[in-house]
């Protein structure tokens, strides 16, 4: 069974963008020892451009093999030009709207996201999957999460777009580590309750 991992940047009070889900004033806290950890032990979560820009577009997957992202969160690479912003993993975006995938190799989820999910789940062999967002895609897979990775970025938004676009209800999960940076950002990883 792969593990299905939400790999997400916040602020202090959880909110993963501003109310229209922009994030960009995180952007420049990765820098510095953080970014360091970032292009060592996850480089499969930073994106194609971001990768040539480094010089590791050739490191090697270490967590993940496989992405899955709401359409809207695919849109800003769309609106960026870039088609196939994880070309190193297996690329799915649910969407109702696309109709067919503008990127090479990316794979759209129309129908029956969670039952889709739970094949790329049950497959046998591989890495894990990075479930890279957002709002409302995290929400409706909540259930099918198995770990949580939560990038907190030093600053307090006071409303913006929640981690998860669901209804109130509790889930728990365990705390497996917690990894501080000179900077203040702070990376948690949580494992599911089953
Ligand atoms: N802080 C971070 O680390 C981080 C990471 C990722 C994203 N974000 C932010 O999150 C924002 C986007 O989040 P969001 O909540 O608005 O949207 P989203 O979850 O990225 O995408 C929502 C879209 O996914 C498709 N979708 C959702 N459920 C589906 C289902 N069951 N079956 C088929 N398709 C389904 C629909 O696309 P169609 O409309 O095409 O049908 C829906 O409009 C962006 O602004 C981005 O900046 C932040």
């Amino acid at each position: 069974m792969r593990k299905l991992t939400y790999f997400i940047a916040c602020s202090i009070d959880g909110f993963i963008g501003d109310p229209d889900g922009d994030a960009s004033s995180m952007f420049g806290f990765v820098a510095d020892d953080y970014l360091e950890f970032l292009k060592s032990e996850y480089p499969e979560t930073i994106p194609v451009q971001g990768r040539e820009a480094l010089g590791i577009q050739n490191a090697p997957n270490e967590h993940f093999d496989t992405v899955v992202q709401g359409r809207a969160s695919y849109q800003l690479a769309l609106d960026a030009g870039i088609t196939s912003p994880y070309a190193h993993l297996r690329e799915h975006v649910a969407s109702r709207t696309l109709e067919q995938a503008p990127g090479t190799g990316v794979e759209i989820i129309a129908d029956d996201l969670v039952g889709r999910v739970r094949a790329l789940k049950a497959e046998e062999h591989g890495l894990g999957i990075y479930l890279c967002g957002g709002s409302r895609i995290a929400g409706e897979l909540l259930d099918e999460i198995d770990e949580l990775v939560i990038k907190t970025y030093p600053q307090v938004y006071g409303s913006g777009m929640p981690m998860f676009g669901s209804g109130f209800a509790v889930t728990d999960f365990t705390l497996d580590g917690v990894r501080t940076f000179g900077n203040g950002v702070l990376v948690r990883r949580y494992s599911r309750k089953r």
